[in-house]
């Protein structure tokens, strides 16, 4: 057993309390290898800003979870060498299951979320009852987050519809009965590079520009439970400039369309605490090594191609930090 405290980590509660306040998201950004975690610490840092570092089921068997536990570990440390001890939360991204949870919060997770989404109504509260009495009965309280609706992606093939959207009139009763920390809900966003398909989009100068997300419902919500903390998942902008890339050298990634930057502004200065970012992620990294194997074909050292992914994924989470969380200067609120 592993206390996230021994390994430097908070858990969610004071950094949502404070974002709440401030008007400001949390960026949450997921996290498989060193170089994704050096560039989000890296960025947090020179931006003053709490972060949630993320990991999937499939981050953990990438990774292994003694490695990644060890990261963060190194994370914590790897902050105060770099000169700022930023809060750092390690937390679980769409726990699958409650052997999953648990497993997280025994060796040093300091924030799990249970997805019980797919399920009923009925048995997505029991799981994540579950799962909040053991994280809650814990030494050092972790914190959980649940699921309430349905977004595209990974959880459905399906692009976001209405009819999964959260609904604002269970939001209450689902809260109390699991005693959930944060809700992450459904307002339109979705998983991966293809947010919305063509047709629900508009075509402006070859650009596709996607519908707007459902405020009317992340409103609802915020007057079922004023003052809760709540979660976009799916809130990748996908940049059109990294699409382009991608392409120009030789990648292949049609009818990619993120959420425009604007929109996830606008909720983070609601009651959204928590903006999940990962595809973002996956393509500035992509369009930095296929520019290097394009343009260096001679180069076969992996320092020199993951080195300047590292560089580019950096740069784009500083710029998140600043221009949609707002998180930038609010590490030590
Ligand atoms: O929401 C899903 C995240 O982007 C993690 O993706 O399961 O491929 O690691 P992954
Ligand atoms: P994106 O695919 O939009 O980056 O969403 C990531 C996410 O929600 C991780 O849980
Ligand atoms: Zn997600």
């Amino acid at each position: 057993m592993f206390s996230y405290k021994e390994l430097g980590l908070v858990n969610t509660k004071d950094m949502f309390a404070k974002a709440m306040k401030g008007g400001y998201a949390i960026p949450a950004y997921n996290f498989n290898n060193m170089e994704q975690m050096q560039a989000i610490i890296q960025a947090c840092v020179e931006t003053k800003s709490p972060v949630i570092l993320q990991v999937s089921k499939g981050a953990r068997n990438y990774a292994d979870k003694f490695i990644l536990r060890n990261m963060a570990r190194g994370a914590v440390e790897y902050a105060h060498e770099l000169g700022a001890d930023i809060p750092i939360v390690l937390h679980l991204d769409h726990g699958p299951n409650f052997e999953v949870a648990k497993d997280c919060i025994d060796n040093g997770f300091s924030s799990v979320m249970i997805d019980g989404s797919a399920l009923s109504y009925e048995e997505n509260v029991k799981l994540t009852k579950q799962v909040c009495d053991y994280a809650h009965s814990q030494k050092d309280y972790v914190t959980v987050e649940a699921e309430l609706g349905v977004l595209g992606g990974v959880e459905d093939d399906v692009a976001a519809e209405e009819s999964k959207y959260t609904k604002p009139e269970e939001v209450v009763d689902f809260t109390s009965k699991t005693g959930c920390d944060s809700l992450a809900i459904s307002i339109g966003t979705s998983h991966g590079r293809c947010k919305f398909t063509p047709e629900q989009c508009k075509l402006v100068d070859g650009v596709l520009i996607p519908p707007p997300l459902a405020f009317d419902v992340l409103e609802g919500v915020e007057k079922q439970l004023p003052g809760f903390p709540i979660v976009l998942h799916g809130a990748s902008s996908v940049p059109v400039e990294y699409v382009k890339e991608i392409e120009k050298y030789g990648g292949k990634i049609p009818n990619s369309v993120g959420i425009p930057e604007d929109q996830l502004r606008k909720a983070a200065k609601s009651a959204v605490c928590k903006i999940n970012v990962d595809s973002d992620g996956r393509l500035a990294m992509t369009a930095a090594v296929r520019r290097i194997f394009t343009e260096q074909p001679d180069v076969f050292d992996p320092r020199l191609y993951l080195g300047p992914a590292r560089d580019e994924l950096k740069k784009m989470y500083m710029r998140k930090n600043i221009e949609v969380m707002g998180s930038a200067g609010h590490a030590f609120d």
